[in-house]
């Protein structure tokens, strides 16, 4: 297709592999994977989510390099221009629609960190307890305007580092802050492990429970692969649409696959060898990063230190993940509407921000709106995260082996690529197994 390159490129693939790396380290990895590894068997669980890893992710993540990459387009563009003519597009919508959703309560539950990392600096956690910073945490989201400024200043603060385009902001910020999530958890874990009984922890968090490995373990650790990954979501296939021919896809998704799992790891071994030297119970959530981990943080000496050390690594996390979100709805109404980046931004930006208020008074003003059972902070998760993700992941992979069809991305996936030997094995998985896995997270996701 095309080669002439009025596209903005990466400057270097560390840049490329940085950023992509950033979208895919968030909240997810502190909240949601050290308690599920924790809870479903440890080094078993590790072993099984590195064969999914292998197995599904990282052909997911090709697929839609591949994919970005040769159409040059994002999430809408892509599917236009690879199959032009039928509607094939409406499955990069799924994605776009998505995006909003998960930007809309994501930047909310940003703004939080945003706003304990800034409590913490100013010593207004370090001091509190169990059930002072239960207290706080209500103060924060019954409070009206707060969760708002927390959201507003948060998503300026992206769209600031968007506002620069893809090697100036998205690549300088993932250089940063990427290494600098990876630096904060790794002091942090220097401390935990020396607390007393630190270490036994961070050896159960890795011992081998094969007793608690299940086919319903198994789908959950497909789950988290998937939205860990950040796929489905026209993400990676954005950031793939800025990848030069030279650049190597196999290898370079391995590299951001095994950082992810390796980032995540880092910040299990954190969380549960603070959880155990303590004897709390791992529960994923709100409750895990705003309560029970500060208040382990708080009864170390120079507690403020270790407490916003722990907050700001939270806020890098969320930030390159929100960027990589913004970046998607940018690059559309770019290509889609002709727009110049500074005009996407601030629409991308204030459309975010009011598609966010809801969420942000979910707990406030809108305490006792109920949809469904649902506060609208979750059903907006629910819905984006357990319908149209997964949805579109699945019209993404029909798409890919069925539609644009795997010879013509196999070729697109070779260029630049030191080999492809995996070349039939990738494309049976396309065809065969990453349909039936995301049929399976779409169902059991609707239905659990
Ligand atoms: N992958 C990121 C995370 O684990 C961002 C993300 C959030 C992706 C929610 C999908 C849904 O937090």
């Amino acid at each position: 297709m095309q080669d002439s390159r009025d596209r903005e490129e990466w400057g270097s693939r560390t840049g490329f592999v940085l950023a992509t790396v950033g979208s895919a380290v968030g909240l997810g990895n502190v909240w949601r994977f050290p308690t599920i590894v924790a809870r479903s068997g440890g080094g078993a669980f590790l072993l099984l989510y590195l064969v999914i890893v292998l197995a599904v992710g990282i052909p997911l993540m090709m697929s839609e390099l591949a994919m970005g990459r040769r159409s040059q387009k994002g999430v809408v563009g892509a599917f236009r221009d690879l199959r032009p003519g039928t509607g094939w597009w409406l499955a990069g919508l799924v994605a776009a629609l998505a995006v909003l959703l998960i930007t809309s309560y994501y930047s909310v539950i940003a703004g939080w960190t945003l706003i304990y990392t800034l409590l913490s600096v100013a010593g207004g956690i370090s001091g509190l307890g169990s059930a002072g910073l239960t207290e706080l945490f209500a103060h924060l989201t019954e409070d009206t305007l707060l969760p708002i400024y927390g959201q507003g200043i948060f998503l300026v603060i992206a769209s600031t580092i968007v506002f620069y385009g893809v090697t100036a902001g998205i690549e300088r910020w993932g250089r940063i802050l990427t290494p600098g999530i990876v630096v904060l958890l790794l002091v942090l874990l220097g401390r935990v492990l020396f607390l007393e009984g630190g270490l036994e922890g961070a050896v159960w968090f890795l011992r081998p429970n094969f007793a608690q490995m299940s086919f319903g373990v198994a789908l959950e650790a497909l789950g988290q692969v998937f939205f860990s990954f950040s796929l489905g979501m026209g993400a990676v296939l954005t950031y793939g649409s800025y990848l030069s021919r030279r650049d190597d896809i196999p290898v370079n998704s391995l590299i951001i696959s095994l950082a992810d799992v390796g980032i995540a790891v880092l910040a299990g071994l954190v969380v549960i060898s603070a959880l155990f030297a303590f004897g709390i119970e791992p529960e994923a959530g709100f409750g895990l990063v705003f309560i029970a981990l500060p208040a382990v943080f708080n009864t170390l000496p120079g507690a403020l230190f270790w407490s916003t050390v722990f907050f700001l690594s939270l806020s890098f996390a969320a930030l390159t993940s929100l960027i990589s979100f913004l970046e998607v709805l940018n690059a559309l109404l770019i290509e889609e509407r002709g727009w110049s980046r500074p005009r996407a931004v601030v629409t991308v930006g204030v459309l975010s921000f009011i598609a966010g208020i809801p969420s942000a008074l979910s707990q406030s003003l809108l305490d006792s709106v109920r949809i469904l059972g649902w506060d609208f902070m979750g059903l907006t998760d629910m819905v984006a995260s357990n319908l149209l993700l997964p949805l579109s992941g699945l019209l993404t992979t029909i798409f890919v082996a069925w539609v644009w069809g795997t010879p013509a991305a196999e070729e697109e996936i070779s260029l630049g690529a030191v080999s492809f030997r995996t070349a039939p094995l990738w494309s049976f998985i396309m065809r065969y197994i990453a349909p039936v896995a995301l049929t399976y997270i779409l169902v059991a996701g609707l239905i659990f």
